[in-house]
């Protein structure tokens, strides 16, 4: 189970930290069930004065979703707010962790700091990180894709896990985090060649940018300042057309795209010695860059034709949701015997203590 803030359009980021692992996860068909969700609950968490921002996007993440290649019949594909057990368990897991705990996790710090909110921290956008774990364990989840800023995330969760489990009893279950096999789409940089790709920073390029648009943002990326004439030695550390190649190209495209070159080693030998200029790197890059997002656009267009039926998609998805939510609620409630009206032990229990006098 994995999700997304619907705060705007998926971008280059999004999936190569995440999205595309999810679809061949989906196709290898090796787990029990698979859950995306639209995160709207923690997205309200700092933009309680817009939810109107978050309601566009919400169809907006589903398209960018099936145009990536999910699949309603392999994945259930629901909306966090939809699902009442959700904020229930919350409840109950806020009382395993301590604000200190909380305020120790690296990602609510960074977070914090970028949003300025310094004193004015929202308790909502505080306690995220247990709503959060309570998204995990509610489907008793035993793998989470992610990109490494979930890291702290889970690391919260299954914390949270053991402390339910000792607490109570052993109903819910300590999730992994699945990283992206390359090192370099844990934290794909922005165009601009800051160190994440964000809405915020303006450095995104979007699963649904046009062929046209990509190639702007290619064109102008942050390469190497040093790197003034064709005939300079380049640097390839930090320059982010080579990071996206090394997300995102493979030797065939260079069969295809550059035959002089054999694959990325090469041609970032021929940039450290000099000779090679950025315009062709770009070049290469935008081609393969568009092989990726061309079939996405087609199906993204074709999704669009039909927005109800993306509607339905999704109420189908948190319909099957709620059915594991309801399931593991009432196991929880049962470890935690506040299962009152169905628990005939206490019912005796205190019938017999009232009753014989
Ligand atoms: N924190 C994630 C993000 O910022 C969204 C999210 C919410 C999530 N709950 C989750 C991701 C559970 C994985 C599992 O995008």
């Amino acid at each position: 189970m994995t999700g997304d803030r619907p705060t705007g359009k998926l971008h280059l980021g999004h999936f190569v930290g995440s999205l595309q692992r999810r679809v061949l996860l989906q196709d290898a068909g090796g787990y029990e069930k698979m859950f995306v969700f639209m995160a709207d609950v923690q997205a309200l968490t700092d933009n309680a004065d817009n939810p109107e921002k978050i309601r566009q996007n919400i169809v907006e993440v589903a398209l960018d979703y099936l145009a990536a290649g999910l699949d309603p019949d392999k994945c259930i594909l629901f909306i966090q707010s939809q699902i009442p057990e959700l904020a229930e368990l919350t409840t109950y897991l806020m009382n395993l962790v301590s604000v200190a705990r909380v305020q120790r996790n690296p990602t609510v710090k960074t977070e914090i700091k970028m949003r300025n909110f310094e004193s004015n921290i929202p308790l909502g956008f505080f306690c995220y990180p247990v709503s959060q774990a309570a998204d995990i364990a509610l489907f008793k989840t035993t793998v989470v894709p992610a990109g490494e800023d979930q890291e702290p995330m889970l690391e919260q969760t299954r914390e949270l896990v053991r402390r339910f489990n000792q607490t109570y009893s052993e109903v819910l279950v300590e999730p992994e985090i699945l990283l992206p096999e390359k090192a370099t789409s844990r934290r794909l940089p922005g165009t601009d060649g800051k160190e994440k790709m964000s809405k915020s920073l303006g450095n995104c390029i979007y699963l649904s940018d046009t062929a046209e648009e990509v190639w702007q943002k290619i064109r102008s990326m942050y390469t190497d300042p040093g790197h003034l004439a064709v005939s300079d030695p380049g640097k390839v550390e930090g320059n982010a057309v080579f990071t996206y190649l090394d997300a995102f190209c493979t030797d065939s495209d260079f069969t295809r795209y550059l035959p002089e070159y054999g694959n990325l080693e090469e041609l970032k030998e021929h940039y450290r010695k000099g000779g090679l200029g950025d315009m062709k790197c770009k070049k290469f890059l935008n081609a393969v860059i568009n092989d990726i997002l061309e079939p996405m656009r087609l199906r993204r267009r074709e999704f669009e034709q039909d927005i109800p039926e993306i509607f339905n998609i999704l109420r189908k998805g948190t319909a099957k949701a709620r059915e594991t939510a309801a399931s593991t609620m009432c196991e929880v409630r049962h470890a935690m015997r506040i299962d009152y009206f169905d628990d005939s032990e206490l019912i005796r229990q205190l019938s017999e203590k009232y009753g014989d006098r």
